[in-house]
């Protein structure tokens, strides 16, 4: 049996990591400010998350969502606590897609309507609505395009209007920094007046946090810069630091029935066991306050590099824009200076993610490349 080949790979076969490394399999040392897409938060093979999740794995790794699971709770409470998003309950799933799935279905359920709004360049994942409201036709199967979704332009408040008079529209799904799209944020306004738009017309507002969560930005949740208040919060990526977890903070108003939502993996014991030592992590280590930091330091660092012609997103979820497709310079940097660095929708932009542990020193070890591989760069 063969692999279904849906992926381009890079030559690079990893067989070890440890904090912002990676090793291959002949020892060559990789600087990733990447983390995986975004996933990689507190480090890879932190002590104490590879402590938990072994003595938890010696214990109990999985029991359906059938039996009681202190370890949930125990996970909420810090959630609340670390984000102060106190006004919320919290579903427990596998994925980022499927925390915006069960998030559009819950305020499906919650509207009795079915039309989404969506933004241009937005990414919400490859489940079936999910993936519908992803502004991007060539991932949408036909089986997915039956979902009626409307795509506004980011920032354009009487779209949204428009788009919310053609009525029975259960969400409007919005993504505070755009990830894969390339790093494109509207302003607070913008979130402000769809917020009383969507009170207006009855319908939830979704801020998928997926990417710009726990703590990437600097803030636990990017929309807190914004000062307001989503309906549905969903949250994958940082969350495990690379265990594969997912959930959507739902607020108080909006009321639980039983068999509304399901998931037989969403929460297990293992799952838990990790998020709980992420969150330890990012409070012990003050990685908020880390990810402001070095995320200043990275910018001063940048700043006289002409070729960069703008910088994009906040704390730790970076664009930095080319006036030249990056393809070539981002290869540049991974195999001739064994440092990972990210690509987006925006063909001249590279993604800076790396976990919110790092360094001046790896900062400074970037820098010097970069400046190195634009000698080079093909322009
Ligand atoms: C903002 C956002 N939402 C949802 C997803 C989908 O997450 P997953 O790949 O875990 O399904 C992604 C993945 O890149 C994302 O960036």
């Amino acid at each position: 049996m063969g692999l279904f080949n849906v992926y381009q790979l890079f030559d690079i076969t990893p067989v070890r990591a440890q904090d912002v490394f990676i090793y291959d399999e002949n020892d060559v040392e990789y600087l990733d400010l990447y983390g995986g897409h975004a996933v990689i938060s507190v480090g890879h093979s932190h002590p104490e998350y590879v402590a938990r999740l072994s003595d938890q794995l010696s214990k109990i790794a999985f029991y359906s969502n059938s039996i009681q699971n202190p370890l949930q709770e125990e996970m909420a409470e810090k959630l609340a606590k670390l984000s102060g998003c106190a006004d919320y309950d919290l579903f427990l799933c596998n994925s980022g897609a499927e925390a915006n799935e069960n998030a559009l279905k819950v305020a499906s359920f919650a509207t009795g309507k079915h039309k989404i709004i969506a933004f241009k360049n937005s990414f919400h994942g490859r489940t079936s609505a999910a993936v519908a409201a992803t502004d991007n036709p060539k991932i949408v199967a036909p089986l997915n395009a039956q979902q009626e979704v409307i795509f506004c332009e980011l920032g354009d408040v009487a779209a949204v209007q428009k788009a919310l008079e053609t009525g029975d529209v259960c969400a409007i799904i919005v993504e505070t920094i755009q990830g894969v799209g390339g790093l494109d944020e509207a302003d607070t306004s913008f979130f402000h007046e769809i917020y009383s738009l969507s009170r207006k017309h009855h319908c939830l507002i979704i801020a998928d946090e997926v990417q710009s969560g726990f703590g990437r930005t600097g803030d636990f949740f990017a929309f807190q810069k914004h000062d307001w208040t989503p309906d549905l919060i969903p949250i994958a990526k940082g969350m495990g630091n690379g265990f594969p977890v997912g959930g959507v903070l739902i607020h108080h108003d909006i009321k639980a029935s039983f068999g509304m939502l399901g998931t037989t993996f969403g929460g297990n014991h293992l799952a838990c066991a990790a998020v709980n030592a992420v969150l330890d992590i990012i409070e012990t280590e003050q990685l908020m306050q880390a990810a402001t930091d070095m995320s200043a330091y990275f910018l001063d660092q940048i700043k006289d590099i002409p070729e960069i012609k703008r910088v994009k997103g906040r704390g730790l979820m970076l664009g930095l824009e080319f006036d030249f497709p990056i393809a070539d310079l981002r290869k540049d940097l991974i195999l001739n200076h064994h440092i990972f660095t990210g690509n987006s929708k925006n063909p001249n932009l590279i993604r800076i993610l790396p976990s919110l542990t790092v360094q001046k020193s790896h900062i400074d070890t970037f820098v010097d490349a970069l400046k190195t591989a634009l000698k080079t760069a093909v322009q």
